[in-house]
């Protein structure tokens, strides 16, 4: 996305001569979602999250804290993982988004990091589960993962879990780690 407030994207004109948005204006963004193309007219002030689940009906991406501590809304923006309660709408203009929904393949086929959290016990509740499967999606497939479970829990730990004590949650990351790097 340009920077360029004044001109780039802007369907309204600004209020009253001023440069700033105002509540009412809409910018067209055009980015890619879990592989599909996606072009709306978004508040400056949508967030990301809202987005996603509002606007696109993506709702596995889960609202925790809203102020970027708990995890739970990470999302990749090319490839890297990021806060989507952090990020405004406008400011993936262009980039692609992969939401939890974007894992499985189009047949349903789980993941292998998705599977490795069910076999292994990953999750209770679930509700942090989306943001700790993107995080985790993030390490594995990129092959970052820690080599010590510590390490590990030092990677994950961006992402809050009240229920399983993550015990279960770096069995899963190992396993999904081991069965991708088995795979070549
Ligand atoms: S909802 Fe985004 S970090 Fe908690
Ligand atoms: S499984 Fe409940 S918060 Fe993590």
């Amino acid at each position: 996305m340009n920077g360029n407030h004044g001109t780039n994207h802007l369907d309204a004109e600004p209020v009253d001569g001023d440069t700033r948005y105002g509540p009412d204006d809409r910018i067209a963004i055009s980015l890619t979602v879990n592989g599909e193309k996606v072009e709306a007219a978004v508040s400056p002030r949508l967030l990301l999250s809202d987005f996603l689940r509002g606007d696109l009906g993506l709702t596995g991406t889960h609202v925790g804290c809203e102020h970027g501590v708990c995890g739970a809304c990470t999302v990749h923006l090319d490839g890297v993982p990021a806060r989507s309660c952090l990020t405004m709408a406008v400011q993936v203009d262009g980039m692609e988004v992969r939401t939890v929904e974007g894992l499985a393949g189009s047949d349903g086929t789980l993941h292998p990091v998705q599977r490795a959290f069910r076999e292994c016990h990953g999750l209770q509740c679930g509700f942090c589960t989306p943001g700790f499967l993107m995080a985790v999606t993030h390490l594995v497939e990129n092959e970052e993962l820690a080599e010590t479970d510590d390490g590990v829990r030092a990677q994950l730990a961006g992402n809050l879990c009240r229920c399983t004590g993550y015990m279960g949650i770096v069995a899963a990351t190992r396993r999904a780690a081991a069965e991708i790097a088995s795979k070549g």
